[in-house]
């Protein structure tokens, strides 16, 4: 399902009940987040929460602050138009049935192939409401058409009606450490100045003053590689930072889709609806002409990078002061009624939880088409994305657990995972206790756990190095004989079907 803008989507939770307006005035300083946060921990992600009068420095913002829109699993399917995020991923899975490919690549390429034909493609356009408003920075004539009329839920008194800055967006300061206020939400356009092929990825983005930012793409990111071959080459980067629009641009910015893989085709398919681009006003990169805001800008190979940061991150805990690349704005466009989307990030359980198992349904089909043997696999909300990975397996030969882990940290993003549990087929990954009943009884430690090196995230604060460290996989299935068991396993404990059914015909669900 399409939606035309985010307020449409808005609008969309509103009608299923999905969705807190609050009222009062709230400040973008901390209290947004102290909000958002107890929304977040609620059983299941509660609701989302439409802040009418975000006030950024005591003043009341034009612009509404919608965030936790995605923060559960209904709604993570209701952004995609569906009944669930796993029926999305069976009919995925089933558009490259027909071919199965023989290798991640092959995989990779005939998603692409399935997302085309399905006339996912993005087409470009002449003109977006994203180009309502016009405010070309740097620029001696300044393109700024009038303000909207206040919505009727605001008090007109109080609005800050100056053309749009970054600095009277209502741009939150997550947390009280926090360097400054960061944008949560950015969807992040970059081209590879070689090939030209397009990349979406989401990034932060910390507002330094009113024209620059920083640009916090992690080195193993796609935008991170486009932007060293700018260094290289010497040449000024083109940037374009887009928000709101369909919920499915900043899923897809999110999602880990291999480096080349347009993340607008992917769009296109979940919203059942190509995705119309408008060429930005001061470069000639491509953005989403429904999307709410549009920064433009650039970034200069001779600048030297600045500290990003310190900033309360995914992990729980904040990311330390860290050199990035600065973004230089040279025009912000938007849509006169625009609603400014945001997130917060902390300790978990919080919203990307959400985001992040959407993308794990999602790539399963495409994950098992590689490795057959995989039944399920989960991130639990413990685990911050990928720190923890539980995988179930159907094994039928010594040592498959080994090739399963091997396989997955060779795997993209799967890379940062720093634990991964294999259990069997018979384990429900999702129930977490259900693992660590299964880890505790079903290992010896030594003989069934292995080491190893390989990269980590950047914003892991436990390894000695930054972006390098250790793995650790255990083996929690059943010991064949061929893995050097010798003696005989046990059968699990489970009451026969038939006094089951005994005891469900005398007693019914009452015991
Ligand atoms: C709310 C949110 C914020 C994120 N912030 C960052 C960030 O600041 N830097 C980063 O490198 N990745 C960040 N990520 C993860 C990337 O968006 C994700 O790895 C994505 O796949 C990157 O796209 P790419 O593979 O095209 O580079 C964030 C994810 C979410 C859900």
């Amino acid at each position: 399902m399409a939606f035309d803008s985010f307020r449409d989507w808005i609008n969309q939770l509103d009608r299923a009940g999905e969705l807190r307006r609050i009222t009062q005035p709230v400040a973008t300083e901390l209290e947004i987040t102290e909000l958002a946060d107890r929304e977040m921990k609620r059983p299941g992600g509660g609701q989302a929460l439409l802040i009418e009068q975000p006030t950024v420095n005591g003043v009341v913002s034009p612009f509404p602050v919608a965030i936790n829109t995605l923060g559960s699993h209904q709604r993570m399917a209701m952004s995609m138009g569906a009944e669930s995020v796993d029926a999305v991923a069976a009919e995925l899975g089933a558009l490259m049935k027909a071919k199965p490919p023989t290798s991640m690549a092959e995989a990779m390429k005939l998603l692409s192939l399935a997302l085309d034909l399905r006339h996912a493609k993005p087409k470009v356009v002449s003109y977006g409401p994203c180009k309502e408003v016009i405010h070309l920075v740097d620029s001696p004539k300044l393109r700024v058409e009038s303000w909207p009329k206040a919505p009727d839920w605001q008090n007109p008194s109080t609005i800050n009606s100056k053309p749009s800055t970054l600095l009277n967006l209502p741009i939150l300061k997550c947390w009280p450490l926090d360097g400054g206020r960061f944008i949560t939400l950015p969807c992040v356009v970059t081209q590879d100045p070689d090939t030209g092929d397009r990349n979406l990825g989401m990034y932060r983005v910390q507002i330094y003053d009113n024209q620059t930012t920083g640009m916090h793409w992690q080195l193993q990111k796609v935008a991170a590689r486009h932007g060293r071959r700018y260094y290289e080459r010497g040449e000024r980067m083109p940037v374009a930072i887009f928000l709101g629009g369909d919920p499915m641009y900043p899923f897809a910015a999110t999602a880990p889709l291999p480096d080349g893989l347009d993340e607008f085709l992917l769009a296109g398919y979940l919203r059942k609806k190509s995705v119309e681009l408008v060429k930005c006003e001061t470069n000639d990169l491509e953005v989403p002409a429904n999307s709410d805001f549009v920064i433009e800008g650039y970034i200069d190979p001779q600048e030297p990078l600045r500290d990003e940061g310190p900033f309360g991150d995914h992990t729980g805990y904040y990311t330390l002061p860290e050199p990035y690349p600065v973004f230089h704005v040279t025009a912000i466009t938007h849509r006169r009624d625009a609603i400014y989307p945001a997130t917060i990030v902390g300790i978990p359980p919080m919203e990307d939880f959400y985001i992040g198992g959407a993308s794990v349904k999602l790539f399963l089909p495409i994950f098992k088409m590689n490795f057959p043997e995989i039944m399920d696999i989960a991130l639990p909300a413990e685990g911050v994305f990928h720190n923890l990975v539980f995988v179930s397996i159907r094994k039928t030969y010594p040592m498959q657990a080994y090739k399963i882990m091997h396989g997955l940290w060779g795997m993209g993003q799967m890379m940062f995972t720093k634990y991964i549990i294999v259990v069997d087929d018979d384990v429900d990954v999702h129930n977490t206790s259900d693992v660590l009943f299964r880890l505790c009884a079903n290992t010896d430690p030594q003989r069934d756990s292995i080491f190893t090196k390989g990269p980590s995230d950047v914003l892991d604060h436990a390894t000695s190095e930054i972006a390098a460290g250790s793995k650790l996989g255990i083996d929690a299935t059943k010991k064949l004989p061929g893995e050097g068991f010798k003696r005989s396993w046990p059968p699990l404990i489970n009451m026969s079907d038939e006094v089951r059914r005994k005891i469900d015909s005398i007693f019914g669900g009452r015991h």
